[in-house]
């Protein structure tokens, strides 16, 4: 299968779908790449590099001629209505950020085409395809940038300093909307050493915004933020009307204001009213992460900076591009991932079933496919079934379920052949079924007539437990709902200090063979704690300060 990473047309637009360090694993995994020439090279990507990381070199026709097409932005419409993905082959596949809501001229282009488009705005937010979130990795670079522009323009420094010369207090950022760019630029504001503060409608924020150090302000009404699938609702006039008495207090201590307000299907929210800029110092920054949706503060331009009664307001819609080289490199990991999920090289398909997949898919041969019906999330028995995976960004808010709801064997490629999970499940079973029946045949006849006299019918009883017990524990991990896996992982960890305690007792109590499998048991046990008390720490080091 060849996949095509075309060059970016948009003005400004510096970013691409991967970096060679990307294209270089998927030339391993046995993707055949083809590379627009100059495509990486507004951001830092040579065409050599490209070429040895093992990708063909090619121009602009034969690239957008590629199996699956891989482009960062949507492909443009032009006023005459020709579009760049007319170049594609009818039938190809095309993966980038479309918002369909948004597109709609384009969405029709491409089904007029037959295409298979895939949205990455759409990959749900659900845990288990983090690795594919491509919003969320923009939106991280983009926190990080708005406290790089601001630093900027800011004249002085942001951690407070004693010198010879004198003292230079601390910058004050006040951050508004602390979801995933909101948390970097908290992050980033807190590293540079100034004193930051955080507004959020969503309550569950305030974990996240103390354990980097932040302050999180409150009004005193009481009113939940939470809206759909974890995103913020329209608050209330009161609670708004709160809101802005919080901040108009604040813009006259705060130097810098990082706003990222959003609401899902509505335009951003006006939070950051002229009179607010005006109380601010002058010299003060502004930095309206929310410009591209209408921006939250009533100066922004988007696209531009503007100084008003000398405060800099930061409207830039193109943060991510700011740092194109770490961006293609990230969105090119999410796509690597995403393509992993689809079956990779060797069995790429479309599957209806997969989660994380079917929310992202907007045209399946032209055919129109989202906004996807709500994907069922497995309860444990007698739970009620959990809520269908978060929309992403640009879906409205309800999502409608499709007219018909996807069939059971979904999309190419799928026929009467056993599922995955069971397909493996049995060979699971099979190698320990022979690993089993070799352990027997060797006490049997290897091991001598003694040590079977001994130990025999314990051990297979032992063994009969052991195949019984793979099996139970296979079918209930395998058939755990990924949401649940958290939970699931401390579970283990319970189990498995009960491991330890029996293979203690046992090798106590046994002699031979039956010690031997007794402390092995204890011991892999013991790594299996270890390791996750580690793993989990080096986790939470990432977050801690
Ligand atoms: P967003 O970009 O839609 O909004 C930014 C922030 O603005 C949100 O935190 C929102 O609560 C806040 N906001 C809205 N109106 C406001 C107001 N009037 N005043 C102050 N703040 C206001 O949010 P983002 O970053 O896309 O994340 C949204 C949700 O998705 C969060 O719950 C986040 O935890 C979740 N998420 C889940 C992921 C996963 O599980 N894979 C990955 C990324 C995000």
């Amino acid at each position: 299968m060849k996949l095509g990473i075309v060059k970016e047309t948009r003005a400004g637009e510096k970013r691409v779908a991967a970096s060679p360090n990307v294209v270089s694993k998927w030339v391993k995994a046995g993707w055949d790449v083809v590379v627009e020439r100059d495509a990486g090279l507004a951001a830092n990507f040579r065409d050599d590099d490209f070429s040895k990381a093992g990708a063909t070199i090619a121009d602009h026709a034969d690239v957008w001629a590629a199996d699956i097409v891989l482009k960062v932005r949507a492909p443009e419409v032009a006023a005459d209505g020709s579009c760049e993905a007319d170049a594609m082959r009818e039938g190809a596949t095309l993966i980038s950020f479309l918002y369909p809501a948004q597109n709609e001229a384009l969405i029709g282009k491409l089904a007029a085409r037959k295409i298979n488009a895939l949205a990455m705005d759409c990959v749900p937010r659900i845990s288990r395809a983090q690795k594919m979130d491509a919003l969320s990795s923009m939106a991280n670079i983009s926190g990080y940038r708005a406290v790089t522009e601001a630093a900027n323009h800011f004249g002085s420094f942001f951690t407070g300093q004693f010198t010879a010369a004198g003292k230079v207090p601390p910058a004050k950022v006040l951050i508004i909307g602390a979801g995933v760019a909101g948390l970097a630029a908290l992050g980033a504001a807190k590293g540079l050493g100034a004193i930051v503060r955080a507004f959020d409608v969503r309550a569950a924020v305030e974990d996240q915004i103390k354990s980097l150090g932040g302050e999180f302000l409150t009004v005193t009404i009481k009113e939940s933020g939470d809206g759909a699938g974890g995103y913020a609702k329209e608050m209330s006039k009161e609670f708004l009307e709160a809101e802005y008495a919080l901040f108009r207090e604040q813009a006259k201590d705060v130097n810098i204001v990082i706003t990222t307000a959003l609401i899902p299907g509505k335009p951003a929210p006006k939070l950051w009213f002229k009179d607010m800029v005006e109380l601010m110092k002058p010299g003060s920054v502004v930095v309206d992460l929310a410009a591209e949706q209408g921006g939250n503060c009533e100066y922004t331009v988007p696209g531009q900076v503007v100084v008003e009664k000398g405060v800099t307001i930061i409207g830039y819609t193109d943060m991510p591009s700011r740092m194109a080289n770490v961006a293609s490199d990230l969105y090119g990991n999410n796509l690597a991932h995403f393509l992993d999920e689809m079956g990779g090289a060797k069995g790429w398909k479309i599957d209806h079933e997969n989660d994380a997949v079917r929310p992202a898919l907007v045209l399946e041969a032209g055919e129109k496919k989202w906004p996807a019906p709500p994907m069922k999330v497995q309860a444990p028995s007698g739970a009620p079934a959990a809520a269908a995976p978060k929309p992403a960004v640009a879906a409205p808010v309800a999502v409608k379920p499709a007219a018909k709801p996807a069939g059971k064997s979904g999309g190419h490629g799928h026929g009467a052949a056993p599922s995955e999970p069971s397909k493996t499940a049995g060979m699971v079973m099979a190698i320990v079924g022979l690993i089993a029946a070799g352990g027997w045949a060797y006490l049997r006849w290897g091991a001598g007539a003694d040590s079977l006299d001994r130990s025999s019918g314990l051990l297979l009883q032992q063994l009969s437990t052991f195949i019984l017990a793979v099996f139970v524990g296979w079918q209930l991990i395998w058939n755990v709902a990924p949401a649940l896996h958290t939970p699931l992982m401390s579970v283990t960890n319970a189990i498995s200090g009960i491991i330890v305690v029996g293979g203690i007792v046992s090798a106590s109590n046994f002699d031979g063979n039956a010690r031997w499998v007794a402390v092995a048991a204890a011991l892999f046990a013991t790594i299996n704690i270890a390791g996750g008390f580690l793993v989990t720490r080096r986790m939470l080091a990432m977050f801690r300060k």
